[in-house]
């Protein structure tokens, strides 16, 4: 049995959250909300009850958890060097929606780290996870709340949609803001690299980390850095079609095959943003889903105009989603 818990979302109920709080201690497993979507909490110190959480998402232990903190200061016991600019991108961007890969500390199980000598912190915004994790007074891993190789839940019926049953309690905070996963930015190397492009942009790291640059191989398959990057991570059920290039001609073409398929007899989901990019992002996992909850047959999708913001998220998103079914419309 899943007990769900519904919370006021700026102002959680004490109650609520000391019992998700003592959950966690004992090894429970207790989605919550955070900015981006709703994670699967876990105490991130207890091997096995971390091995529990990968059982229940059905997700393959060679991708690695980010581990939650309620404050900056969390971090000090889960990595083995803390270089000076940790401190400036903590001061600038938590809480919020940054991820920083470092070399781990030997406190932090195999199992969190999939075996990697860095480990993933974070310390999200949002009033629920930040109550959460100050009153469990432990780190949490936590993973996006989903099935393995579903899309992201962004609210709390699509995290039950997968996961009723097989976790023990999930707190309702509503629908989450952001709509993509933090960026995970990697520190321990020579050179800082963005694996997850997210809300936090290279553009705002830039000031901070003039060297940073995006990971190579956007969006492909084969041997990863960060292995939780495949394609298949954000796909629905039905295939995706991406269409990219000139927006209008983009567009014009999407229509036509559009057109071509419905004659054809197939229910065809269309994804043509006409808002900007973080209003397409905090829509879009929860489009992916009523595609699929539609029963139809293919999804035909575009990316939203401009290039700044949430734009790289959300395409990269969609390029995942499409795993190579992408047409280019120059
Ligand atoms: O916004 C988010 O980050 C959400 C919320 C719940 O915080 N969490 C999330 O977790 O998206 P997950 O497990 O779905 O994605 C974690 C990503 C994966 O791509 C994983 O490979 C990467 O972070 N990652 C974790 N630890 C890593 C490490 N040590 N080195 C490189 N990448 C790592
Ligand atoms: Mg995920």
């Amino acid at each position: 049995m899943t007990t769900v818990l519904r919370l006021t979302p700026d102002r959680p109920e004490p109650d609520a959250i000391a019992a998700a709080a003592a959950r966690l201690r004992d090894g429970g497993l207790v989605a919550f909300p955070t900015e981006t979507v709703y994670g699967l909490g876990v105490a991130a110190l207890d091997a096995a009850a971390v091995r529990r959480l990968f059982a229940a998402k059905g997700r393959p232990a060679d991708d690695p958890l980010i581990v939650h903190v309620a404050d900056a200061s969390g971090l000090g016991a889960l990595v083995a060097e803390r270089p000076a600019i940790v401190d400036a991108l903590a001061a600038r961007f938590w809480p919020g929606p940054l991820t920083i890969v470092l070399r781990r500390s030997p406190l932090v199980p195999n199992e969190v780290t999939a075996g990697l000598d860095t480990v993933a912190v974070r310390v999200p915004a949002h009033p629920v996870a930040h109550a959460l994790l100050a009153a469990a007074g432990i780190p949490v891993a936590a993973p996006s709340a989903n099935l393995f190789s579903r899309p992201s839940p962004t609210r709390a019926a699509h995290v039950l949609e997968d996961l009723d049953g097989r976790i023990d309690m999930l707190l309702d905070g509503g629908p989450t803001q952001v709509g993509v996963e933090s960026t995970v930015l990697d520190l321990s190397g020579d050179v800082p690299v963005v694996l997850r492009p997210g809300a936090i942009t290279l553009d705002m790291l830039r000031p901070l980390l003039p060297t940073a640059r995006l990971r190579d191989g956007a969006a492909t398959e084969g041997p990863q850095r960060s292995p939780g990057l495949l394609a298949r991570h954000y796909s629905p059920r039905a295939p995706l079609t991406l269409y990219e290039g000139a927006s209008e001609r983009a567009r014009e073409r999407l229509r036509k095959d559009a057109e071509a398929a419905r004659a054809a007899g197939r229910r065809v989901g269309l994804l043509v943003p006409e808002d900007d990019a973080a209003a397409v992002a905090a829509r879009l996992y929860a489009a992916l889903r009523e595609f699929d909850a539609d029963g139809v047959d293919e999804i035909l999708a575009c990316l939203p105009e401009g290039s700044g913001g949430l734009s790289q998220a959300v395409a990269d998103r969609l390029r995942r989603a499409a795993a190579g079914r992408i047409v280019r419309c120059d």
